[in-house]
């Protein structure tokens, strides 16, 4: 009884040991860096046109404006005005605050003191210019080099506004994940190094819905702590936080299901018909104004590409619903 009494003591001890060491580990490790690569042959030229597309991206498909705004700038944004991207949007989640950054050219508070290939990494790699791996909220991965080139154009080429953005405050498990979960996104060669024709309609919808609007991002199951994508692609059911307390939005289906699939009988016109006419449900987590800001041909190089996906049968329930 005694060396049983023992032996779990020394059990016990080598437990807490071993959960004290993992957590200075943790103290310190969410904020590592890692050492991935510049591309120091990327650099932006600031063209009339380059920067107009630039525009474009920013506040329509790529809605990089809807999220480096405060919250309460939706509604500006919304009514089509191009409001300055000083960062400050915020989203509490179960591993604590993150805050987006202000992409404003203001040297302290913003992205002036940023090279074109530490901007670059950030898209491409999910590296912020410190090294730290990024909270996956942006899957922009594979967007082509020219876009995001004409992107950090138009970034370039703003007024600095002096804007300053608080740290991310992740809690325990926030910064468990963020030492163990997230790292960077390495794509090596696979990264398209051009944007498919528009003559291409297909594949063109796809690069748009795939890399540039992120459709699939958000209509796609992800695990909620790492963002990781756990579902079939475009097969919807991924919750995410309505601002009144204990409801949620349920991405639906957009695969072309029959039974499932919520555009199921929706035509070409119906579909553009929907993007321009915006947010239904007021606080939708789904950037709509800034889909209605889109060209006409792109919208329906969209609708083109998700009718070639295949069907996936699931059925995802109320689109707004309680909590589970
Ligand atoms: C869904 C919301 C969302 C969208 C859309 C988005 N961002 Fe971000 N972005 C964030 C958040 C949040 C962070 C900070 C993440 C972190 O700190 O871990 C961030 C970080 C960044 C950084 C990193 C800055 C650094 O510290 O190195 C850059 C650059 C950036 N975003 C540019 C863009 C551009 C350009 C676009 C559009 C193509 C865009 N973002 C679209 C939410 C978004
Ligand atoms: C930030 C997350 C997010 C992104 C990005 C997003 N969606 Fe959604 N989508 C939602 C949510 C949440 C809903 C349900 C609430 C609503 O209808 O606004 C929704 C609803 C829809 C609906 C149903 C609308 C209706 O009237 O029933 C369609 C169709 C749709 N999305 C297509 C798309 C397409 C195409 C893209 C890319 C161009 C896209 N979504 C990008 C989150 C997103």
């Amino acid at each position: 009884m005694k060396a049983f009494l023992k032996w779990g003591l020394y059990v016990v001890s080598a437990l807490l040991l071993l959960i004290a060491v993992l957590l200075i580990y943790i103290q310190n490790a969410w904020k590592r860096t890692f050492d991935v690569p510049l591309d120091e042959t990327f650099q932006v030229v600031l063209t009339p046109e380059a920067i107009e597309n630039g525009r474009y991206l920013v506040y329509g498909p790529a809605h990089c404006a809807y999220c480096h705004t405060a919250k309460e700038l939706w509604p500006v944004l919304d009514a089509g005005e191009y409001v300055p991207l000083s960062g400050g949007y915020y989203w509490d989640f179960e591993i604590g605050r993150i805050t987006s950054p202000n992409l404003t050219p203001h040297e302290r508070t913003g992205i002036g003191s940023f090279s074109d290939a530490e901007l670059k990494r950030a898209l491409r790699s999910n590296v912020s210019k410190k090294g730290r791996a990024l909270f996956p909220l942006m899957d922009f991965h594979l967007m082509s080099d020219q876009d995001m080139h004409d992107i950090i154009a138009y970034l370039r080429s703003q007024p600095p506004i002096e804007n300053e953005v608080p740290d991310n405050s992740f809690n325990l498990l926030g910064k468990a994940i963020m030492s163990f979960g997230i790292g960077p996104v390495d794509w090596g060669m696979h990264a398209p190094r051009y944007r498919p024709s528009e003559l291409d309609v297909i594949e063109y919808g796809g690069y748009l819905a795939n890399n540039v609007t992120a459709c699939m991002a958000c209509h796609t199951m992800r695990d909620l702590k790492d963002g990781s994508y756990i579902g079939e692609r475009y097969a919807g059911g991924f919750p995410m936080v309505s601002s009144t307390p204990g409801m949620v939005y349920v991405t639906p289906n957009l695969t072309p299901d029959p039974e499932t699939g919520i555009m199921h009988g929706w035509t070409e016109d119906a579909f553009v018909a929907r993007f321009l006419a915006g947010r239904v449900y007021p606080d939708s987590p789904m950037p709509w104004a800034a889909y209605a800001r889109m060209k006409e041909e792109d919208l329906r190089a969209i609708y083109a590409y998700l009718q070639t996906l295949a069907p996936v049968r699931n059925d995802t329930g109320p689109i707004y619903t309680e909590a589970k």
